[in-house]
Parts: structure tokens; C-alpha cells; sequence
């Protein structure tokens, strides 16, 4: 269960020009914030191959890169490129009075142990 969505600051549209990608931490997600060629977009930073920080990847046009094996995302829709039924979660941007916003649905709370071992008994019963 998480919450409804919330709008969170992301620095100074002038501190994220063309071709740079930063890191922002909210609502329990961590989210990758770039600028490809004047569009600003917003994507769930961890990458769906191996879990490769998108924050730290580069971009080519609309296209941010992961840095560890090079897989490759729009970044209009999140979409894989070859691959578009993969997809990193994609959320909103706008800029307001030069701040750039970023609208992040909150991440459900960490599961205890006890639930992912109750978790885990169930499967193994269902079988
Ligand atoms: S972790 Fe991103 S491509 Fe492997």
C-alpha cells in the first residue's frame, strides 16, 4: 500500500542544463532527474538488469544509459529500447518559478521479517 502522490523539489532548473543527470531521494524512491536536450524528465533511478544507478549513467539525445552494461531507456516513457515491455517507473516533471518538481508516488513500506517469512510459509504450503 503506498500513499498518494506527492510533489517533491528537485533543485533549480539552472542547476540541471542539457545532458546532466543528478539523483533525488523521496517519498522512499530514489529517482533519476536529467535534462536530455531541454526536455526534463524523471525516471526510477535503479536499472531493471542488474539494479545499475541510472543517476550515474549518460545520456545520448533521449536516451539515458546505464552505466554498468549499457542498457538503454527512453526517457520519455522509462521503455527499455528494443525491449519497450520493460520499463523503469516514469513520473511527472514541471518547473515552477525556475524549481523543478517532481511528482513521485511513495514507496510501500518495508516488509518486516516476520511478513516475509509468513510470506514465504504460505508459498511453500500452496504448493
Ligand atoms: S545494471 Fe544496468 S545494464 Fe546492467
Amino acid at each position: 500500500m503506498t500513499g498518494p502522490p506527492v510533489e517533491v523539489a528537485a533543485g533549480r532548473a539552472e542547476e540541471l542544463p542539457a545532458g546532466t543527470v543528478r539523483l533525488l531521494e523521496a517519498a522512499g524512491r530514489r529517482v533519476a532527474v536529467g535534462n536530455a536536450g531541454g526536455r526534463l524528465f524523471a525516471l526510477d533511478d535503479t536499472c531493471l538488469h542488474r539494479g545499475g544507478s541510472l543517476a550515474c549513467g549518460h545520456l545520448d539525445g533521449e536516451v539515458l544509459v546505464c552505466p554498468m552494461h549499457w542498457w538503454r531507456y527512453d526517457v520519455r516513457s522509462g521503455r527499455r529500447l528494443g525491449q519497450p515491455g520493460l520499463a523503469v517507473a516514469s513520473y511527472p516533471v514541471r518547473v515552477v518559478d525556475g524549481e523543478v518538481l517532481v511528482t513521485v508516488t511513495p514507496a510501500p513500506p518495508p516488509r518486516s521479517w516476520r511478513e516475509i517469512l509468513l510470506d514465504h510459509a504460505r508459498e511453500g504450503t500452496a504448493r
